[in-house]
């Protein structure tokens, strides 16, 4: 094509012809940029979700394959379905965007015919924190149960008491479909021998089970059980990349063949389906190879334990024991709210949300010899 007497190049060939001329720079060959070092998650306890992604990642996602996943083209992602899956035990898996796409989704794959009712902990992510998806895309009552026995995490007997199920059912019942686990819920492990009576139970009664998984990674790093050995006590379970293992983008829900191939459909309806999707799962391959399976999950437990160990020293107190990468502080004798708190914290260059410190892998020295001069001001010692 011709324009005002100049051919017109195609537009790679113009990005070819600049990059030669040095007028453009190749992302992966810039040595510092924000992919390359942690930046303020280094001093960011709000959550894992703040982990900056690695130029490892950003690397893998220059050399992906860009081929359309709706067409189920894209081996990038086909393949790290298939890895996710066989890590898991499980038959096959499915892509979503998010760890809230991967629970509701799920959840509304494995509801087919209202009523339905879906048992889960009343402080779970599915319940608390996914903007009433389980109401307004499954149509179900979910149910929430308090750990009774324990303070800590679900038990058999609490769904027992709770659960709608059997022969006695009256037509003003809403009956159980779904159970609805989290592990770990607030950095808590439900322990595997719990999982597995609970599963026992809900199976001989053909309810369905589902986990969201978002920081399964944790529990396993905790040395709480495989993920093989977890995953089996559900029908579906949603493993989230981009919070620990800090990806920027990405989940993946694993089950049967029939399970993923329902949710594939209902992933579309809700606008879930990708085209390039390479982009995410090159990305998402690399934070489970280098953070997973590169063993740094277990380095933010030690440090979690050693920051509980430090408030605990000045005097505090812990409300939940630390058993993965989250320290729950009482705040009680600081005469402190959670907002003063968190304000205090920002003195400290410190970003906090509340009273739950959430410790990963870019958390360094500086962030916890910051967070030991905020815990001695408001403990009021100064050692
Ligand atoms: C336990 C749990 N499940 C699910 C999610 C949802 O993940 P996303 O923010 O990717 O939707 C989160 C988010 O923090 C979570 O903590």
């Amino acid at each position: 094509m011709e324009i005002n007497g100049t051919a017109a190049l195609a537009e790679e060939e113009v990005f070819v012809n600049e990059k030669a001329n040095g007028m453009v720079e190749d992302v992966c060959d810039v040595e510092a940029n924000n992919w390359s070092k942690p930046g303020p998650a280094a001093f960011d306890f709000r959550s894992d979700v703040t982990t900056t992604p690695t130029s490892r990642m950003l690397s893998a996602i220059a050399s992906t394959t860009l081929l359309d996943d709706d067409f189920r083209q894209d081996t990038t992602t086909l393949d790290l379905e298939s890895w996710i899956a066989e890590l898991a035990g499980k038959e096959a898996g499915l892509l979503v965007l998010s760890g809230t796409m991967g629970n509701q989704l799920s959840i509304r794959t494995h509801l087919q015919c209202p009523p339905h009712g879906v048992l889960c902990d009343r402080r779970a992510h599915v319940v608390t924190h996914e903007a009433g998806g389980v109401a307004s895309l499954s149509g179900a009552l979910a149910v929430p149960v308090e750990p009774a026995a324990n303070g800590r995490y679900l038990t058999l007997e609490d769904l027992q008491g709770k659960a709608v199920v059997g022969p006695g059912l009256h037509v003003t019942d809403c009956p159980t479909r779904l159970v609805s686990l989290e592990i770990p819920l607030g950095g808590v492990v439900l322990p595997l021998a719990e999982c597995r009576r609970i599963s026992r139970w809900a199976r001989d009664r053909g309810l369905a089970m589902h986990l969201d998984g978002a920081r399964l990674w944790e529990a396993v790093a905790a040395g709480a059980g495989s993920l093989r050995d977890y995953c089996a006590c559900f029908d579906s379970v949603s493993l989230c990349f981009s919070k620990g293992l800090g990806a920027p983008i990405g989940s993946m829900i694993v089950g049967g063949l029939a399970f993923r191939e329902r949710a594939r459909w209902i992933r579309k309806s809700i606008g879930g389906g990708l085209r390039q999707a390479g982009v995410v799962s090159a990305a998402a391959r690399v934070a489970v190879k280098d953070t997973f399976l590169g063993g740094k999950l277990e380095g933010s437990h030690r440090r979690a334990r050693d920051i509980a160990r430090l408030w605990e020293g000045l005097g505090g107190k812990t409300v939940y024991p630390v058993e993965t990468n989250m320290v729950w502080l009482d705040l009680g004798p600081t005469g402190l709210s959670e907002e003063d708190f968190v304000k205090y914290g920002e003195r400290f260059g410190l970003k906090l949300m509340g009273a739950r410190l959430v410790v990963h892998y870019q958390i360094g020295n500086e962030a916890v010899q910051r967070l030991k001069s905020l815990m001695q001001a408001v403990l009021g010692r100064t050692e």
